[in-house]
């Protein structure tokens, strides 16, 4: 294999998976205590040693700014506000700063999507009271990035994939922070970014089961979930955590450590996000971790070529977010993120969601394109290739619609 790539079903090896109702010990789960109890831990244990790491909790210190206001942004149809997020540890600070939009005719409180994003807050949305980020990015000339610094030209650059007016509208709340802000994603042997804060007397990079980028995004978005719990604006039972791609690798494994996010949105995922890696197909192990050594813990590269091994599969990531409603959306021509593997797993997910009592995801054949399925566990498959497009935000609200029983 190496980094050969396949895109073909055919060459889909045969396999089989981990089963999520099985422990360690052989115990079979069938109710919801046992669950709760002995095996959703023993898997969260799985996932960290073997593939993103483990997180610390709470930082020493955590404190929440407001360093602009704007009641009458979007012609007043929403608030605009940005926080600074500033993380105390060891000594040592990290800042993040949070773009939010809210609604202005909706009841408080309100209910949030909460996304990190690629290049900057002031690339979602064209609007020259944004701060502009300041921070490392990928320089991207074509976006305005120069010298791995954003520039004027770059805001507005991503609004296509973050439409505030529609998602205002619906009556929810857009928040957002640059993942830069976190952790700026090269592989820099961990000196930059959130890790510092937490290394022991002498320690220089995350130990083999420790943290990596992706690690560290989800943290940070625990650490935006930790401010909506103080802002009275918003309502912190119904905060939903979403990310495209890497960011959505990102949402599935904060939305498995924290229960405090209500619905997890994975778009586009793939690889190390929903798609199952037993089927080898589009990106693997191997090549994940040959482009990107520093997403991963250090133990996750003794799966490169080597699947079997692996003692979980990407359905039991999703199965520790259940009960909470999960959305898995692919798109057709995304075929590096496999996106039959996205739906497979959503699927085998369903085992532990009916355990738990939810009706699971509804349909035991991948839908055809444009046919959302919304039930706890919802997917859908688009055309188009690797983006996030007004169709799939369509969905996450109704998905979201759906599941807080709101109806227009
Ligand atoms: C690369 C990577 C994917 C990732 C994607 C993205 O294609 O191989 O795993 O999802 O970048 O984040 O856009």
């Amino acid at each position: 294999m190496g980094l050969d790539v396949n895109f073909k079903e055919t060459n889909v090896p045969e396999y089989g998976l981990p089963d999520p109702l099985t422990c360690i010990d052989g115990t079979k789960i069938d109710d919801e205590r046992l669950w709760f109890e002995k095996r959703r831990p023993e898997l969260l244990e799985l996932f960290e040693q073997h593939m993103y790491g483990k997180m610390p909790g709470k930082p020493e210190k955590i404190s929440f700014k407001i360093t602009s206001i704007d009641k009458n942004a979007l012609k007043g149809k929403a608030t605009r506000k940005e926080i600074a997020i500033v993380l105390e540890n060891n000594h040592l600070e990290l800042q993040m700063d949070m773009l939010m939009y809210l609604p202005n005719v909706q009841p408080k409180p309100i209910s949030t999507f909460i996304g990190l994003n690629f290049f900057g807050n002031h690339s979602i949305y064209h609007d020259p009271n944004i701060s502009l980020s300041k921070q490392w990015m990928p320089t991207k000339i074509a976006l305005g990035i120069v010298k791995h610094r954003a520039t004027e030209k770059s805001r507005g650059v991503r609004s296509s994939k973050w439409p505030i007016e529609f998602i205002i509208d619906r009556g929810y709340g857009l928040s957002t922070i640059y993942c830069g802000d976190i952790d700026p994603d090269f592989d820099d042997g961990f000196q930059n970014g959130v890790h510092p804060l937490f290394y022991t007397k002498r320690q220089t990079k995350p130990a083999a089961d420790e943290w990596g980028t992706i690690g560290a995004w989800a943290w940070g978005l625990q650490r935006a979930m930790d401010y909506f719990e103080n802002d009275d604006d918003i309502d912190n039972r119904r905060v939903i955590v979403m990310g495209h791609s890497r960011l959505g690798k990102t949402a599935l494994w904060a939305g498995a450590n924290d229960p405090r996010f209500a619905i997890v949105i994975s778009n586009n995922s793939g690889c190390g996000g929903a798609a199952l890696y037993r089927r080898k197909f589009g990106e693997t192990i191997s090549h994940i971790n040959y482009q990107f050594p520093h997403w991963f813990c250090e133990h996750f590269k003794r799966y490169n070529d080597n699947e079997e091994q692996l003692p979980v599969d990407q359905h039991m990531l999703l199965s520790l977010i259940a009960p909470r409603p999960v959305y898995v959306a692919s798109a057709e021509k995304d075929l590096w993120s496999d996106p039959r593997g996205e739906f497979l797993s959503a699927k085998y997910a369903d085992l532990v969601y009916k355990v738990l009592g939810t009706d699971g995801l509804n349909t035991n054949e991948m839908p055809g394109i444009h046919q959302p399925i919304l039930s706890t566990i919802g997917y859908h498959i688009r055309e188009g290739g690797h983006d996030v497009l007004n169709y799939d935000w369509e969905r996450y609200l109704d998905f979201a619609d759906f599941h807080f029983g709101i109806t227009s």
